[in-house]
């Protein structure tokens, strides 16, 4: 289903931005704060990636909502019978629509399935994800829980690669992040999140310089 398509973005209206910046897909299945910092970032202050495309398994998942309000095009790809991954069809819906829309690499932000190979041969080593723990400790769902009901006394986000794992892939940064004696589930999640704000945008933008100076130098591209 296409929901909007706006013409006008506001991002033409950036002077700042990088002319070469890479186009960046956005995969979300929740509220969508670590999209509209990846947004935010990229119109202020990190102008080599350029927002262009969201897509979201989930009808009403506030993500759309947010692509709405930035007036950024957003489609919702109907999820399929599995509850953690998606049929080799649906997936190869949504490599079409991040191939329309000429996106260079893609941030997953809260996307709750397991990707796989239409996704991963269209975008190799190009997939990010932003996971809630320090990995390799904690993988999986609810890290946060995990790391609390560990009693841990530190525990953070990473930025990593995804690849045909679980939060297996490439690691291409971190935060710590302390856990507090008087610590709720609520409160450890929130700092949690606080320090994915800050730290996926400076990644999204770093992986996105590399990215750029591939595409202007030959010999580089077999990096990626
Ligand atoms: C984040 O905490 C991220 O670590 C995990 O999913 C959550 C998404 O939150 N992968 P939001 O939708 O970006 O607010």
């Amino acid at each position: 289903m296409f929901r909007e398509a706006h013409k006008t973005s506001t991002f033409n209206l950036n002077s700042a931005r990088d002319q070469r910046a890479a186009r960046l897909g956005i995969l979300g299945s929740g509220k969508g704060s670590n999209f509209r910092v990846l947004v935010e970032a990229s119109r202020s202050g990190l102008p080599a990636y350029e927002p262009i495309i969201v897509l979201s398994d989930v009808a009403d998942a506030g993500i759309l909502k947010l692509a709405d309000q930035f007036q950024m095009p957003s489609h919702f790809v109907a999820p399929g019978p599995f509850k953690t991954k998606m049929t080799e069809a649906i997936e190869q819906e949504m490599v079409a629509h991040l191939q329309a829309a000429k996106v260079d690499f893609i941030a997953l932000a809260g996307f709750m399935r397991v990707i796989k190979e239409p996704l991963l041969k269209a975008f190799p080593g190009r997939i990010l994800n932003i996971h809630p723990s320090l990995l390799p400790q904690f993988p999986g769902l609810a890290a946060w829980q995990q790391a609390y009901e560990a009693k841990v006394s530190e525990t953070g986000c990473t930025v990593h690669l995804v690849d045909e794992g679980i939060d297996t892939g490439k690691i291409l940064g971190q935060s710590r992040v302390p856990v507090l004696p008087n610590d709720t589930l609520e409160t450890l999640h929130a700092r949690i999140q606080e320090a994915e704000h800050e730290l996926y945008p400076r990644i999204v933008n770093q992986f996105a310089e590399k990215l750029i100076a591939a595409k202007e130098c030959k010999e580089c591209e077999g990096n990626f």
